[in-house]
């Protein structure tokens, strides 16, 4: 008997993604070349490491450490500055084109005004899409209080964004927040084309116990990986039974039935960072196969059979 592959397409924002499995911002998305690598590995988007609107050096190292269940990073969003990202995204979209696989440029600043001055000047570049991070848990002594925090000043970046561009925005939200559906609202509400949830956890501390020292040399960084993927469960969950736009679910997603859990909370794509930290770009390609393999075991054709089933009651 001759068996059909199921139907891995998905439209984010009118963007078609030939499957839902969207590099994170922040893993490997420095250049054009790494892009280009996660997108042949089977990545059906992918994300850059998040821009601001000038150079930055980020912290010093250590900056990312495996501590048994997941990471712990505090990178300190180092980045080129835009005029320099502006040069990997035209490099990185000819190198994507042909694969069809779409690129997100991820942004950052200090400032709503500053939000969109670097949207405005990326988006002559033409990515497909445009993420803004207002949920840094690891830069607020020198950037200040993530936007993410408070509803009014998510709220305003993402008006600031929406008016310097036209390409789509995702929003991509913090956990770290008493109601997560608030802050969702008003960026739905002020221009939003999709949310992205969540970035890390915390922050959160490691000791190394023979020094008696953080082992961050910013002592506090973002917790991600397995131990924190009920939260971001949750969180999608909670936040698509309260907007009507597309949700990109990110925390913890390392195997196709990892996917599967956040397609059924609700989420259009998925994000994966932590787990290509740890097993390489080679991760898309598994996850991909295993999400096909899960689909053909239950008879399911394409990702909308079963797209938010866990909110059936
Ligand atoms: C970092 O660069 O410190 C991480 C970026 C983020 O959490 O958004």
């Amino acid at each position: 008997m001759r068996t059909t592959s199921p139907d891995l397409r998905v439209d984010l924002c009118r963007v078609r993604l030939p499957n839902p499995l969207v590099l994170a911002s922040g893993i490997l998305g420095t250049s054009a070349q790494l892009l280009e690598r996660v997108a042949r590995c089977g990545a059906g988007a992918v994300t850059t490491k998040s821009c601001g609107p000038v150079p930055r050096t980020g912290h010093p190292n250590p900056t990312v450490i495996d501590w048994g269940h997941g990471l712990i990073n505090a990178v300190g969003l180092p980045n080129p500055g835009v005029e320099a990202e502006v040069e990997i995204i035209a490099v990185a979209r000819e190198l994507l084109a042909p694969l069809g696989v779409p690129l997100i440029a991820s942004i950052f600043a200090d400032t709503v005004a500053g939000f969109a001055a670097v949207a405005e000047r990326i988006s002559a570049a033409r990515p497909d899409l445009i993420e803004i991070n207002i949920s840094c848990p690891n830069v607020a002594a020198e950037l200040g209080r993530p936007f993410a925090l408070d509803a009014v000043s998510a709220a305003q970046v993402t008006a600031a964004v929406r008016a310097a561009t036209e390409l789509p925005i995702i929003v991509k939200l913090s956990p770290n927040v008493t109601d997560i559906v608030a802050i969702a609202r008003a960026v739905e509400g002020a221009g939003a084309d999709a949310i992205a949830a969540i970035n890390t956890l915390g922050p959160g501390m490691v000791i190394d116990v023979e020094s008696g020292r953080p082992i961050l040399a910013n002592r506090v960084g973002g917790v991600s990986g397995p131990a924190i993927r009920p939260i971001a469960v949750r969180c999608v969950y909670d936040i698509c039974t309260a907007v009507n736009v597309p949700v990109v679910g990110i925390g913890g997603v390392s195997c196709g039935r990892d996917a599967v859990e956040m397609l059924m909370a609700g989420a259009t794509a998925v994000g994966v960072g932590s787990a290509v930290y740890r097993g390489g770009p080679e991760v898309f390609g598994r996850i991909r196969d295993e999400l096909a393999e899960w689909m053909s075991a239950h008879g399911y054709t394409s990702l909308s059979d079963f797209r938010g089933i866990a909110h059936e009651r």
